[in-house]
């Protein structure tokens, strides 16, 4: 029988059934367990255990289908024209458009959608604009990716301030008091950027929302990464106004990479200067008269010519994820993440000692479907990630291991401090350039990263019992 039929039968007494006494709106989920079948069957097929959703989505076949029907019926030309084809490739950018304001519930007359190649390039959208100048702050939290830490350079190349708000290891939650406290520190008479992602793509904390408006009262224009977020809850942009919202859809639904988003408030964007222009950016570009006109956003933002034969995809991955239900794939994620959870902690070695250290929440409240943990041997040694990583690829689980593009929650989790990254970096050797490899000789006998496993849309029973199967075996 297959593996994962054999995990669904309900046999009394089976961890299975044990998993439905735990969780029993799981079952609500079938559905999905029925798409997996259908759409999504070369994970089975292939047996592959995928577990970096986080990394990045799975796409179902029926979305390949219906790329491939647009691809071979269709004509589609270049859209900065006005032809029938360039036409044809201009609805079908404008119906994307609109499929994400109605995805994310976000009014046209509020918010814009700007096609960006990722979620990182929607961060660099907003940081190279952003009017950051002396007098005024560029606030963040500890626990960002690094593309948000990137901002950073801009802020200090301007002369704003830069501040990071910690987050508190082991849960790795902020101090919900200290938040006030740091958004208190703006300047009004200055522009003010505060950016927190809505779930952590290390520890999967989920921020609170409500942070937004209290930084808009203290003064602050928020960033809001919803990178690691949107792929599993409903971001309801009609009842938070964050000001800019970047997104990767390949982590939504899989297809296409190499488009993103920053969904942007219209009243934020008019703060925002960009420091170039491109082809389709301007209205009017003079080479004798040394003028540029910028077009209205989004236009403004879409420097060059955008992926017109991918953007259509966006759509169809958003009629994809709407057909199955957002509340449907949040609540499966995290029945899921919750028996992980719950198993992870009880794997013990011989002697006791537990076998899984975790870095972040262990119940299920307001936290995603990511984990982040080390192994630890029974002498309680940290096992080195890499090793891990080389164990599970032999037994075909997809999983993550590092940092994870999030050095200042990597930093807080493993205990490594600003003594030792000082002294590391200040080395002669190490001024310029600094390989992976040196640094974590630097940092000897501590853990340099950890090991990350997320589930998502597609994960199944079988999925997260491959990885507790694979980490009971490796207790001592
Ligand atoms: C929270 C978060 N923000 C931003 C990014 C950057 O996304 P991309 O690599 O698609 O630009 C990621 C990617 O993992 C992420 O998890």
């Amino acid at each position: 029988m297959r593996l994962d039929l054999w995990f669904n039968q309900v046999m009394p007494n089976s961890p299975y059934e044990t998993f439905l006494e735990h969780y029993p709106s799981y079952s609500s989920s079938a559905v999905i367990d029925d798409l997996r079948r259908t759409s999504y069957s070369r994970l089975d097929r292939t047996r592959q255990v995928y577990l970096d959703f986080t990394g990045g989505g799975l796409y179902a076949e029926s979305q390949i289908a219906a790329q491939n029907k647009m691809l071979l019926e269709g004509v589609f030309g270049n859209p900065h024209s006005s032809n029938p084809t360039s036409q044809a490739s201009t609805l079908r950018i404008a119906s994307a458009r609109e499929s994400v304001l109605r995805f994310f519930n976000a009014s046209p007359d509020e918010y814009v959608v700007i096609f960006t190649s990722n979620a990182s390039g929607a961060l660099k959208l907003v940081g190279e604009s952003y009017p950051f100048a002396k007098g005024g702050h560029y606030l963040l939290t500890f626990d960002n990716h690094n593309s948000v830490n990137g901002i950073r350079e801009f802020a200090l190349a301007r002369g704003a301030g830069v501040t990071y708000l910690p987050v508190l290891p082991p849960r790795m939650r902020a101090d919900d008091a200290r938040v006030d406290e740091f958004l208190s520190k703006a300047d009004p008479a200055h522009p003010n950027l505060f950016a927190y992602p809505a779930q952590s793509n290390f520890s999967a904390v989920q921020h609170p929302l409500e942070w937004i408006e209290r930084a808009h009262a203290s003064g602050w224009d928020v960033l809001l990464d919803a990178a690691a977020f949107a792929p599993t809850n409903v971001l309801d942009l009609s009842a938070v106004h964050p000001d800019f919202v970047p997104i990767s859809f390949y982590k939504m639904f899989g297809y296409p990479t190499g488009i993103g988003a920053l969904i942007a408030r219209r009243a934020a964007l008019a703060k925002l200067h960009r420091p170039w222009f491109a082809g389709g950016t301007i209205t009017v570009a003079s080479v004798q008269g040394e003028k540029h006109y910028l077009a209205d956003a989004p236009a403004a933002f879409e420097d060059g010519t955008l992926d017109y034969l991918n953007i259509p995809a966006v759509e169809t991955g958003l009629d994809h994820l709407r057909s199955i239900g957002m509340d449907l794939v949040h609540e499966r994620v995290r029945c899921l993440t919750g028996w992980l959870l719950e198993n992870m902690l009880e794997i013990k070695h011989a002697n006791g000692l537990p076998l899984i250290k975790i870095y972040g929440p262990v119940t299920t409240e307001k936290r995603g479907g990511t984990i982040a943990m080390n192994f630890v041997n029974r002498d309680g040694a940290v096992i080195d990630h890499t090793y891990i990583e080389e164990r599970a690829n032999q037994v075909n689980i997809s999983l993550r291991t590092g940092c994870f593009c999030n050095p200042g929650a990597g930093e807080l989790a493993l205990g490594i401090t600003s003594g030792e990254l000082a002294t590391c970096f200040r080395r002669p050797d190490h001024e310029q350039r600094l390989t992976y490899d040196e640094f974590r000789l630097c940092i000897d006998g501590k853990a340099s990263g950890a090991v990350r496993i997320s589930v998502g849309l597609v994960s199944n029973f079988a999925d997260v019992e491959a990885f507790l199967a694979f980490a009971r075996g490796l207790v001592q």
